[in-house]
This record gives structure tokens, C-alpha cells and sequence, in this order.
């Protein structure tokens, strides 16, 4: 009864060792079928035909890259001469720094009267009469006291000329 029973177990282990082993050979078949695959893509070309995909693909980027820079760069320009066209021509550093915050960067007008248009005898004669006082503006007397009749006369002419330079800009 014993032997029976090691025998049909037998049996059973032999069996399953035959099924095992089919397992595995078919487990071995496929591995190699992976393995051609791979191979085979070896002798596919791909190097040759994607680096100068790649590199044309960079090369497009950057070129894109450098566009986009030209771009920036162009708005920039495009910027600086806006904002610098609040500015139609330049004035001295003189008029800048002491005048140009009231009376506007090219005499146009702000807190103070509009300046341009304005004869360079007219200017002078409004000048002097702040700083001597017959004129009275605070302001104007307060700023025109600390400076030279050369630099009053200075920017009379300098103002004077404010209309045709105006002129000329927008030519
Ligand atoms: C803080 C502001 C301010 C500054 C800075 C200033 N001004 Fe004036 N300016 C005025 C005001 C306000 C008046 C008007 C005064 C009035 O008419 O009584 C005036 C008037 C004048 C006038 C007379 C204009 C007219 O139509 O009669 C002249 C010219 C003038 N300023 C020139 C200058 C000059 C040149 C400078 C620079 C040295 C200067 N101002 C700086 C505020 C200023």
C-alpha cells in the first residue's frame, strides 16, 4: 500500500517536474525571442538617423532661443526709445536738474507754466524779475536767488531755442 502511495507521489513530482521544465523552456524561448529583438534593433541604424534629428531638433531650439532673445531685446529698444520720446531733445544739465521737474523735461509744463514757445527775452525778463524780487513767486525766488545772471541768461537762450528743437525732433 506504502509502495503505492511513493509511487503515485513519484508519479506526481515526475509530472510536475516535466511541467516545470516546460515552464522554463518556455520562459528560456521567450527570453531569446527578447534577446533577437534586441539584436535585430542593433542593426537598425538608429545612431545614424536621430543625431542629426537631435541636432537639428537643438539647433531649432536655439535658433527659437535666439529669436525669442532678439525679441526681448527689440521690445527693450522699442521701450527705452518710448520712454525716451517723453524726452523729444536733450537740455542741459543745468535745465535738468534745477527746472525740468516743475516746468516739464522739454519746458512742456507741469506744476510750473509751460515754458516752450516762449521767447529767450520773455524768459530772462520773467527771470530776473523773480530773483530781483518785482516778480513775486516764491518758488521761482527761493530757486533763482542761489544762481548767476550768467546762468540765468544760460537758460533764457537755452529755453529759447526749446520750441525749434521741438521742431526738429519731429521732423
Ligand atoms: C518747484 C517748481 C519749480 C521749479 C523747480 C522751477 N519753476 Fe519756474 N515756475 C514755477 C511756477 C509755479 C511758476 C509760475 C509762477 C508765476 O507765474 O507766478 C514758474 C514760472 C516760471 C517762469 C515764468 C513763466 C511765464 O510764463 O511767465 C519762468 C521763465 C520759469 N519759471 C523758469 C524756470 C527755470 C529756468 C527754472 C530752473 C532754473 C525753473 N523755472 C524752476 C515753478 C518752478
Amino acid at each position: 500500500m506504502i509502495r503505492h502511495i511513493i509511487a503515485a507521489i513519484a508519479t506526481l513530482l515526475a509530472l510536475w517536474a516535466v511541467v516545470f521544465m516546460m515552464e522554463l523552456d518556455r520562459k528560456a524561448e521567450r527570453f531569446k525571442q527578447i534577446e533577437e529583438i534586441i539584436e535585430k534593433s542593433k542593426e537598425v541604424p538608429i545612431p545614424n538617423v536621430s543625431e542629426p534629428v537631435v541636432k537639428q531638433q537643438q539647433e531649432s531650439e536655439a535658433e527659437k532661443r535666439k529669436e525669442e532673445e532678439d525679441e526681448v531685446a527689440k521690445k527693450l529698444k522699442a521701450l527705452k526709445e518710448r520712454a525716451g520720446s517723453a524726452m523729444a531733445f536733450k537740455v542741459s544739465p543745468l535745465y535738468k536738474q534745477k527746472c525740468s521737474s516743475c516746468h516739464g523735461v522739454n519746458g512742456e509744463g507741469a506744476v510750473g507754466p509751460r515754458l516752450i514757445g516762449k521767447s529767450e527775452d520773455y524768459i530772462y525778463e520773467a527771470l530776473a524779475s523773480f530773483k530781483s524780487g518785482s516778480r513775486k513767486n516764491y518758488v521761482m525766488y527761493g530757486l533763482l536767488s542761489k544762481m548767476s545772471d550768467d546762468d540765468l541768461k544760460a537758460l533764457s537762450t537755452e529755453i529759447g531755442t526749446f520750441k525749434e528743437k521741438l521742431d526738429a525732433a519731429n521732423r
